[in-house]
Formats: C-alpha cells, structure tokens, sequence
C-alpha cells in the first residue's frame, strides 16, 4: 500500500516532489515583474540533479525583451550546470490555467524529450499534460547529430 501512494500522479515524478513543484511555482509567480500585462506567471523546473529551479516571468519597457517564467527557471538550471529536465510546473493566480507558449514549449524540449507539465491555477486545482502532447514531433537538439 506504501508502494502504491509512493507511485506518481504523472507517471514520472513522486507525490512528494509534484507538490515541491506546485508549492515553488506557486511561490515563484509572487516575485513576477509584470507592470505591464499585470499577469504573473510562475514556473518550477526539476532537474535530473534532483533540484527544483523557480522563475517568473520578467517584463521590460521594450516590451519584446519580456522572459516567460519557463525559461526564466530553465535557463537558471542551465546556468548551475544542469541538462536533464524531468518536469515542469507552472502556476498563475487566475481562474484559467496557464499554457506554455509556443518559445517555452521549445526551450522545454531542448533539455527533454518528453517530460510532466504541471498546470496550476488560482484556485490551486492542477492538470498534467505531457511535453509531447504540447509540442508533438518536436525538432530538438539529437536531430543535428549526425552531421
Ligand atoms: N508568460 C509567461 O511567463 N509564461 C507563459 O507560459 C505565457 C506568458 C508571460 C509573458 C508576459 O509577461 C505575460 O505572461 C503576458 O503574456
């Protein structure tokens, strides 16, 4: 019975480590810089260290220079050396759950084949989807291996 409350809501991660995640992108989408979508968004990223990197989304004047929370946590892990992502939560505060955009789609897919999205919205209620079912026969980076 332990063995079975110990298996994953997503196939791949633990109980234990899905509710990290959900609580550090929670906490991440509080320090969000959005002055001007006023929309905070915050993600939590497990690396295959074991470590969870948080980011949020940070906005600019030059609104082009804006960074999604995914990338903002993925490319803090990269920074510390990781390169192995093993899933991905992302929180907003508002009713409607949140969705990855299509750049942060691909910069998850650059560090996993395939991984857990976690989806957390306001209310705290979460959905799982896979990277595959948002960003199905993705390019990545095995394709240019053989040249
Ligand atoms: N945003 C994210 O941080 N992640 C997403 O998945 C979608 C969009 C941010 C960018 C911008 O700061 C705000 O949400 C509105 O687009």
């Amino acid at each position: 019975m332990k063995q079975k409350n110990q298996l994953l809501k997503t196939e791949t991660l633990e109980t234990q480590v899905l509710q990290e995640l959900i609580d550090q992108a929670q906490a991440a989408y509080r320090q969000a810089y959005v002055p001007y979508s006023h929309y905070p968004v915050g993600a939590a990223a497990l690396f295959a260290s074991g470590v969870i990197y948080g980011g949020c989304n940070v906005e600019n004047a030059s609104y082009g220079l804006t960074v999604c929370a995914e990338r903002n946590a993925i490319f803090q892990a990269v920074a510390h050396g990781e390169r192995e992502l093993k899933g991905i939560a992302i929180a907003v505060p508002t009713d409607v759950f949140p969705s990855p955009c299509g750049a942060c789609r691909q910069v998850i897919r650059e560090f996993a084949v395939d991984c857990p999205v976690i989806l957390i919205n306001g209310k705290g209620k979460t959905k799982v989807t896979r990277l595959k079912t948002l960003l199905p026969d993705a390019f990545g980076p095995e394709f240019m291996g053989d040249l």
